[in-house]
């Protein structure tokens, strides 16, 4: 810590006062300016986005919140860590449930009696399931804890109404418990990744926007003049996916537990993939960069390497994201220019991406060395890592015609896990091994040889399952498109999926891999806060 004051310091200093008077409004309004441009272009864009926050950005601001960040000074008032520590248990419980699910679909993909014979349990209602409660349980508690951690500590407040939060934890374990009775039972929208019937999406609709009043609350009420960009990444992610939701699942009830949609047809199909690749854009990438953007910086103990860059990258991604879902629709009855849009708009989206990977790994520098002792670190670099990755494969896909060869394949599914278990899961862990000792009052985790074990778990794992799925994927696609000479079909459906099944029998093992790293973690955490200190707790808690 000394180290990153010391830095910033002779940043600052090494210029003459006046000099460094005139640097820093150069630089400020640089960044206005880009700030103003990216602005422009967003309200140019589909139309709807409102995520626009008050920007007061400069150099000098990001010093004073991060000096300010680490001061230990104790000032009365307290962080509201309760529902910090609510949120990062939850985020362990539907972890554990969710990929033991993902575990269970794997293996009747390999031995098709796991699914019992029984409708609840078939393949069909468990597999949403699975994405339900990864996506919505794992991810999105752990999407409220860091929130709702970083935005008190970089803002210097406690987060606003104790009972509005507390409604947002309560809430949202209901949400997520709905899904679990009903999507089993057969109740369901069809459409993927917003399944939850009418009634359990206007509950989530009101949580959510009982989420989005504490954070922004909370943001408006800041002792910092500066609202720090990971709280940006934060809240675009709250407004994108409220407006999200609210339009994909405009329908029409017939009664509690049926609704129809409003859209229909082509226009119906554009809808759930607008909504359906920016839930991945904001719902799996944008919260989880606000995430990189506190926990890198303070796990590394040095500031993000480019402010500039983040704001940079921060509009770039908003804007290009919300324009990308027709890739989901390639060579379908969509008209063929949105088609073309929307390859277009994905290859581009490659730039903020990487920008916000590179932002993230060059923190790291002059402390690589830290990644020999620090296992914590090794998770959130290798995230980026995968994070790199995998938008680099999705704009790869996107082209229409790899999108002919990847599309309706395993490709898909290892695509998909390289981002959900290398970038989005990874991440997670990385930020709540760095949480838990803090809002539990310990030094530190029980066990850091057991992060250590947890981490080459979830790298063996998450590799066997994404080269696996890769394999299964290109082979899929050369089988299904080759022809004999008479024009008829070389290979039957069934011969397909013959050679896919040592790839399902990779997959299923890469996924108990990943599992028992995750089960580990759950044993570490609960043996760390088994001893919590209360007290400890209670001091670190204060408003530094
Ligand atoms: C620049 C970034 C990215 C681009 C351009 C992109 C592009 C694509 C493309 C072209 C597909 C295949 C669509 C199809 O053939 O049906 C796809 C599928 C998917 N991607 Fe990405 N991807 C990106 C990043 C990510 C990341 C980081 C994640 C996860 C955290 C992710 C999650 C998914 C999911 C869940 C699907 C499957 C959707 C479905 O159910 O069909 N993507 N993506
Ligand atoms: C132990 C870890 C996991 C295993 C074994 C696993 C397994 C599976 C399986 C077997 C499928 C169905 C594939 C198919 O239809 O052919 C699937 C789909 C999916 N999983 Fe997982 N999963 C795991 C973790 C996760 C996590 C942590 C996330 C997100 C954060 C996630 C997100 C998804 C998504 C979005 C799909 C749908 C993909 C698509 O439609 O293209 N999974 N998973």
């Amino acid at each position: 810590m000394d180290l990153r004051r010391s830095t910033l310091k002779i940043q600052l200093n090494s210029k003459k006062p006046d000099q460094r008077a005139t640097d820093q409004r150069r630089q400020a309004s640089h960044l206005i300016r880009i700030n103003c441009f990216f602005l422009s272009l967003f309200c140019l864009g589909p139309g709807f986005y409102s995520g626009c926050m008050p920007v007061r950005v400069g150099w000098q601001d990001f010093a004073t919140v991060e000096a300010l960040t680490m001061s230990t000074a104790t000032i009365g008032q307290a962080y509201n860590y309760k529902v910090v520590r609510q949120f990062v248990v939850a985020t362990i419980v539907w972890g554990v449930v969710g990929m033991a699910m993902g575990v269970w679909i794997a293996s009747q993909l390999v031995w098709p009696e796991m699914n019992l014979d029984l409708p609840w349990t078939s393949f069909g209602r468990l597999r949403p399931l699975h994405t339900s409660l990864v996506i919505f349980g794992f991810a999105g508690s752990a999407q409220f804890a860091a929130s709702y951690y970083a935005v008190q500590r970089t803002c210097q407040v406690r987060l606003f109404s104790d009972t509005l939060a507390a409604f947002t934890f309560w809430g949202w374990q209901s949400v997520i418990v709905v899904m679990l009775i009903t999507l089993p039972l057969g109740y369901t929208t069809t459409k993927e990744y917003a399944e939850i019937e009418f009634t359990g999406a206007v509950w989530m609709t009101v949580v959510w926007v009982a989420y989005a009043v504490v954070f922004f609350t909370t943001v408006v009420r800041r002792k910092t003049q500066h609202i720090y960009v990971g709280n940006w990444f934060f809240g675009a992610f709250i407004v994108v996916i409220a407006m999200l939701h609210v339009v994909n699942h405009l329908s029409i009830p017939v009664d509690w537990f049926k609704s129809y949609p409003v859209y229909s047809g082509a226009t119906d199909a554009m809808v759930q993939w607008w909504y359906g690749h920016n839930a991945v854009g904001f719902f799996l990438t944008t919260g989880f960069l606000g995430m990189m953007y506190y926990f890198v910086p303070k796990q590394v103990g040095r500031p993000v390497y480019s402010y500039r860059l983040s704001i940079v990258h921060f509009w770039a991604l908003i804007t290009l994201y919300i324009w990308a879902g027709p890739h989901h629709l390639h060579y379908t009855a969509l008209p063929d220019w949105a088609q073309s849009l929307g390859m277009a708009m994905s290859l581009i989206l490659l730039a903020p991406s990487w920008g916000g990977m590179i932002n993230g790994m060059m923190t790291l520098s002059g402390a690589w060395h830290k990644l020999r002792t620090d296992p914590i670190l090794r998770f959130l670099v290798l995230s980026l890592a995968f994070y790199g990755m995998s938008t680099f494969e999705g704009p790869m896909m996107a082209i229409k015609t790899v999108n002919a060869l990847s599309h309706y394949t395993d490709w898909t599914i290892g695509h998909v896990h390289a981002g959900a278990l290398g970038w989005v899961a990874m991440i997670t862990f990385g930020s709540v091994y760095h949480m838990v000792p803090k809002v539990f009052g310990r030094e530190q985790m029980y066990s850091t040889p057991l992060i250590n074990l947890h981490f080459w778990l979830a790298t063996i794992g998450t590799v066997l399952y994404i080269a696996s799925m890769w394999v299964n994927g290109i082979t899929q696609g050369l089988m299904w498109r080759a022809i004999n000479d008479d024009g008829t079909l070389t290979y039957s459906f069934v011969e397909s999926l013959q050679a896919s099944h040592p790839g399902f029998v990779v997959r299923f093992a890469g996924g108990v891999f990943f599992l028992c790293g995750m089960l580990l973690m759950a044993y570490n955490v609960w043996r760390t806060v088994r001893v919590a200190d209360v007290k400890m707790a209670e001091r670190e808690a204060q408003i530094a």
